[in-house]
């Protein structure tokens, strides 16, 4: 049998992790586990989804010893994965960020332009007390980071842990996109191997071939030209999803040369999508009356029960699955292929050395390793130098807690462009992020 590993799911108050602990029960040949952790730091919320994810292991998992905690030293002091998903400030800061921008006719989403940039100062807070605590215990403890925005996380991580090596910065949704590819070309997930590159939420699909070399790119674009573009699991989804899907067409019929990731509309598209938003009713409320309504009321059922009668198992969501298979891949050194963010260092010839890229590659013990990609064209460049800056300026602003530094990362960001209305949007941003993030 394959070594035993111990986890902790850090911010296990969220409503993804049921499907994660589905996804770990169905894995327990591939990634076997002794034990593992839920740490949140709210005590409610987590206890939510408590007695169901203790029933699910207890009956799917018995030999997995469990535990549920509050207290940062258990959850880090012995462990060898920490799986971490946390949101600083809940559902209620993400609506804030969301809504903010929209005052100023300004896209508000989570982890694109001022809301992304909000959201992302807040992150970078908590993200750099939590690594300094798992490395006061142990240095070889992996951290696989899918807290968001990545994009800024990653950058962030580099520069404040730059010798750190056990850090993995992850997104689901170059993933997500392949499965959705693949039920569109019916050609298993498995035997898709994709070139890629951007930032994160910030790049294109090049190229797509199968494990035989077949070319699907070319029927892949002139579809997505001529169809209306659905996610795989297009049923589960709530409408802002569908919409954020069928305006990759809309893209595509401009500019059909590469396939962008679905959050690069945020960029393209702006004042058609502050056009469309409610500013009352974003997707913070969106997720609340969705599917978290959906996760909570599944676990609400597990309450006082001793078996898994009349109660299904969560599992097989996009996230779960990504986070189970790349941390089988660095437990046992498998290299698997995946689409990662890694220090670029000459992977794109002609782009910032330093920059965190995402691109298609390999995980495994060593971390993240990104295939070679060449030389990207100016259109590519050009954006995605201008969205660099953002990034690295968003990081300076809140290293050295810059006022000025702020204000020019969001007067790059392409949803922003005016410094006024950056002023304005970053000033509300300020005041409402009072509690996690000052600039002077
Ligand atoms: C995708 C992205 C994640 C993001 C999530 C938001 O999976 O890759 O970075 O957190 O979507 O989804 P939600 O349903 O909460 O809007
Ligand atoms: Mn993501």
């Amino acid at each position: 049998m394959r070594k035993q590993h111990v986890i902790t799911i850090s911010g296990a108050g969220s409503a993804r992790v049921p499907a994660l602990v589905g996804t770990l029960v169905n894995y327990k040949e591939r990634f076997p586990l002794s034990k593992i952790i839920f740490y949140d730091i709210d005590k409610d919320r987590m206890g939510l989804m408590e007695a169901y994810n203790r029933l699910v292991l207890k009956c799917r998992y018995p030999k997995c010893q469990v535990v549920f905690t509050t207290d940062e030293e258990e959850a880090y002091r012995n462990t060898d994965f920490i799986f971490c998903q946390m949101r600083v400030g809940k559902t209620s800061m993400r609506s804030l960020d969301e809504k903010i921008p929209l005052r100023y006719g300004l896209v508000g989403q989570e982890t694109c332009g001022p809301g992304g940039f909000a959201y992302g100062m807040r992150s970078l807070g908590a993200m750099k007390q939590m690594v300094e605590k798992v490395r006061s215990y142990s240095k070889d403890t992996w951290i696989l980071n899918y807290t968001n925005p990545a994009a800024i996380v990653a950058l962030g991580l580099d520069r404040m842990f730059p010798d750190d090596k056990h850090i993995l910065n992850l997104c689901d949704q170059p993933f997500s996109l392949m499965k959705s590819y693949s039920k569109i070309l019916e050609v298993p997930q498995e035997r898709l191997r994709a070139r890629y590159f951007g930032l994160n939420h910030f790049g294109w699909f090049t190229e797509l071939k199968d494990t035989d070399g077949k070319d699907y790119f070319n029927a892949l674009r002139s579809y997505l030209k001529n169809h209306d573009f659905k996610p795989f699991n297009a049923e589960q989804r709530s409408k802002s999803w569908l919409d954020t899907y069928v305006r990759v067409n809309k893209y595509m019929k401009l500019l059909d040369e590469y396939i962008p990731t679905t959050y690069m509309q945020y960029y393209m598209f702006p004042e058609e999508i502050v056009a469309e938003s409610d500013p009352n009713y974003t997707r913070a409320e969106e997720s609340r009356d969705s599917r978290e309504k959906d996760v909570f009321d599944i676990c609400a059922r597990a309450v006082g029960k001793d078996n898994m009668d009349g109660l299904d198992m969560l599992t097989n969501s996009v996230f779960g699955n990504l986070m189970v298979e790349v941390a089988e891949s660095i437990a046992y050194d498998l290299n698997n292929e995946f689409i990662v963010m890694v220090k670029n260092r000459g992977i794109i010839d002609n782009f910032e050395p330093e920059a965190i890229i995402e691109v298609a590659g390999t995980i495994g013990k060593e971390g993240a390793m990104g295939y070679p990609y060449g030389t990207i064209k100016p259109f590519y460049k050009g954006l995605m130098e201008g969205q660099y800056a953002y990034e690295l300026l968003t990081v300076e602003a809140f290293m050295e807690e810059d006022y000025t530094k702020a204000l020019m990362a969001l007067t790059l960001n392409r949803t922003v462009v005016d410094p006024s209305k950056a002023k304005a949007v970053l000033d509300d941003l300020m005041a409402a992020n009072k509690d996690y993030w000052i600039l002077r």
